[in-house]
């Protein structure tokens, strides 16, 4: 059966939001090289737009890591999938993530980035919700906060299904 799916965050809305983190990622990096590391697959669409708006020289690189749990939460014990091919030392890195949740996965992925010494380290997501915080992780770059509600669309998937909507949507899931 079809899951209903109702939008959240337009995407005109989204995009404006992304443009103007970029602007401010620009600026606030200016006469640096800066180093996207985005976490598959859920940051992919937003790292892509952010990238393309931020003004100084730009690389990217990608991991992905996934957490031992019944698939919609974390639990915490995160493993890495995919790790980054290319060594961030004395790089200026910025981690990009689709959405914090309970922040257990961006507090790994801190301490983890923290012991391969990178000059700078900050993080940038498109998404917060920020009732769900278990871990208390530090966000640099914001797009939205948003309810407690499970959402997809812009990278973030249910099932796997659902990445390539342009909008963030508010799914009501229907078993069959
Ligand atoms: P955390 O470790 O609980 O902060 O979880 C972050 C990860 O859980 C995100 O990178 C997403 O992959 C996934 N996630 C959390 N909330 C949602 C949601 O509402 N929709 C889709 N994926 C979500
Ligand atoms: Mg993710």
């Amino acid at each position: 059966m079809e899951d209903n799916v109702r939008v959240l965050i337009e995407q005109e809305k989204l995009e404006k939001k992304i443009h103007g983190l970029a602007a401010q990622i620009s600026n606030d990096y200016q006469g640096r090289k800066l180093h996207l590391i985005c976490i598959l697959k859920g940051s992919v669409f937003f790292t892509c737009e952010l990238a393309k708006y931020i003004t100084i020289p730009v690389t990217i690189d990608f991991m992905e890591v996934s957490s031992y749990g019944d698939g919609a939460t974390s639990n915490g014990f995160i493993k890495v999938r995919k790790d980054t091919d290319e060594s961030i030392e004395g790089k200026d890195v910025l981690l990009v993530e689709d959405i914090v949740d309970t922040g257990y996965t961006l507090s790994f992925l801190l301490d983890l980035m923290k012991e391969r010494k990178p000059s700078s380290l900050k993080i940038c997501t498109l998404l917060d919700k920020p009732e769900r915080r278990e871990t208390e992780v530090e966000v640099d770059y914001k797009g939205f906060e948003i309810p407690d509600e499970f959402v997809v669309g812009y990278g973030l998937d249910y099932s796997q299904k659902y990445r390539n909507l342009p909008y963030i949507g508010v799914i009501d899931i229907k078993e069959d």
